[in-house]
């Protein structure tokens, strides 16, 4: 399983329900890595989507406790128990955690490769992810060039996990 998120300079990921920034590429780069993939996202990120609707071409999951809860199009889990049952029919490397705040920061260490856009700006937020660079179990293996948009400059980052955790074995369960 992977991670893919945008953040600002302080590890800013946004405010208010919705994102920090608008990045044309950055939307790019996220549809080509998980068009026909499966995504894995909290509610709160499925309602910051257009009409609340989940993205196209994907398995969508969403985590909620809501038991009623319901969405066309989406597999609904209500607990790590059962999505990691629900992830043992696909392959490691085609599910993404795609946010927010708190499904990151719970998911990252069953995570081997993070795929991180750094924007070099500062914003006003109230969600924030790990900090992967104090992190010595996550290795920064790429870095992209400069990219600009809308006067923003970012890069395209990786890391990989020294350690993930096991999500498929039944140790993890809780
Ligand atoms: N920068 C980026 O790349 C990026 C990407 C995605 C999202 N975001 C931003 O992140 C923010 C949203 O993040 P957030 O932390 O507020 O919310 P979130 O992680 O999207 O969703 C949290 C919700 O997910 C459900 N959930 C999480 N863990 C669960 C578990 N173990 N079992 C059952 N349900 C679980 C709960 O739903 P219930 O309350 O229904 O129980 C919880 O309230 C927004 O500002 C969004 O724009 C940024």
């Amino acid at each position: 399983m992977k991670l893919i998120v945008a953040v600002a300079k302080n590890w800013a990921i946004g405010y208010q329900g919705d994102l920090l920034f608008n990045l044309p590429d950055d939307m790019s780069f996220f549809k080509e890595t998980t068009i026909n993939k499966v995504v894995v996202m909290g509610r709160k990120t499925l309602l910051s989507f257009p009409n609340g609707r989940p993205l196209k071409n994907r398995v969508n999951i969403i985590l909620t406790t809501d038991k009623d809860f319901k969405e066309e199009d989406c597999i609904v889990v209500n607990s790590f128990n059962e999505l990691f049952e629900e992830l043992k029919k696909y392959n490691e490397d085609d599910i993404f955690v795609i946010g927010g705040g708190k499904v990151y920061n719970d998911l990252y260490p069953y995570c081997s490769e993070a795929y991180i856009t750094k924007v070099d700006a500062i914003v006003n937020a109230d969600t924030y992810l790990h900090n992967f660079d104090d992190d010595k179990g996550w290795l920064l293996t790429y870095a992209s060039e400069l990219h600009e948009n809308n006067g923003l400059k970012f890069t395209f980052n990786t890391y990989k996990n020294k350690d993930v955790r096991n999500y498929t074995s039944d140790d993890v369960r809780r």
